[in-house]
């Protein structure tokens, strides 16, 4: 396998070269990331692999899906290490576009996926998910993959892509890419590069926290009580403020009652340590 990733920057170097794959009989998985790649992206690569025979990877930081004094200018951008990463995993090409080709002057369209990116991440980062959803909408038209990888990490993100694949009918199967934790069982993130010393072990216990509350639901203790204890939990182990933490149903994110969960669970929380913002999520 070759450690020299070839990458294209534009969509007609991209269409050709997935054309040309399709031509040949091939079938070919995307992975859209953000670099700054961690062991979660190159899972999601590996798992790309294992169902298409080529993978391309996008590495593109998107402007439209942070908020104002978000880490848009300050996210981690290394663009050889995370191509030599890339071409260890797997991937054979790596399409990494200017924001001038993906938002030609004169964009006037927005996507918004209405009910499951409301809650959550669509209250505590408004517009967040509707740039999420133009963007990814917009490489999967690009790319036209058979199949496109997105880590569960992102829970919401990654039911907001359904729903929006299944609603605009685009012709692509979505995977769902299983969490990588550290040993501490923190879940790989970008973001975890901005942690101190002192916070690191701090933001291992989000995973404990929520691994614990998921039990407490399952033993049939109440929604409501779970939530808060869990709150609790994350800020008595150093958390300096939690956005939320709250079971839901896995599909459509819907709210679940106060009292004991039926049906399946997602238990998603979002909580913050210093500058850093952390998401996870578990359950059923
Ligand atoms: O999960 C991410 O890295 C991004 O939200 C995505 C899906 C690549 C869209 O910019």
């Amino acid at each position: 396998m070759s450690e020299t990733l070839p990458i294209v920057r534009t969509v007609a170097e991209l269409r050709a070269q997935v054309a040309a794959w399709r031509r040949a009989g091939l079938h070919v998985g995307f992975v859209p990331t953000m670099g700054a790649l961690h062991e979660g992206h190159l899972s999601l690569v590996r798992l790309a692999g294992a169902k298409a025979d080529r993978v391309v990877a996008s590495i593109f930081v998107n402007p439209t899906q942070f908020g104002p004094g978000e880490d848009f200018t300050t996210y981690p951008r290394d663009e050889p290490a995370d191509a030599a990463m890339l071409a260890r995993a797997g991937c054979d090409l790596l399409y990494a576009p200017s924001v001038a080709e993906m938002y030609p002057e004169g964009a006037a369209t927005t996507v918004t996926v209405t009910g499951v990116s409301e809650p959550l991440d669509g209250l505590a980062r408004p517009g967040h998910f509707a740039g999420v959803a133009a963007v990814v909408t917009k490489l999967l038209n690009q790319c036209a993959p058979d199949l496109a990888v997105f880590g569960e990490k992102d829970f919401q993100q990654l039911q907001v892509i359904r729903r929006l694949v299944r609603d605009l009918d685009i012709p692509v199967g979505i995977v769902g890419g299983p969490i990588v934790r550290a040993g501490d069982g923190l879940a790989l993130s970008s973001r975890n590069a901005y942690l101190s010393d002192d916070e690191r072990p701090v933001a291992g216990s989000l995973n404990r926290v929520l691994a614990e509350s998921l039990q407490r639901l399952r033993a049939r203790t109440p929604v409501k009580s779970v939530e808060d204890w869990a709150i609790e939990a994350l800020l008595s182990a150093g958390f300096h403020s939690v956005d939320y933490v709250e079971a839901r149903t896995p599909e459509t994110l819907a709210r679940l009652g106060p009292g004991p969960a039926e049906g399946p669970i997602r238990l998603l929380a979002a909580a913050r340590l210093g500058k850093t913002r952390l998401i996870d999520n578990m359950g059923d």
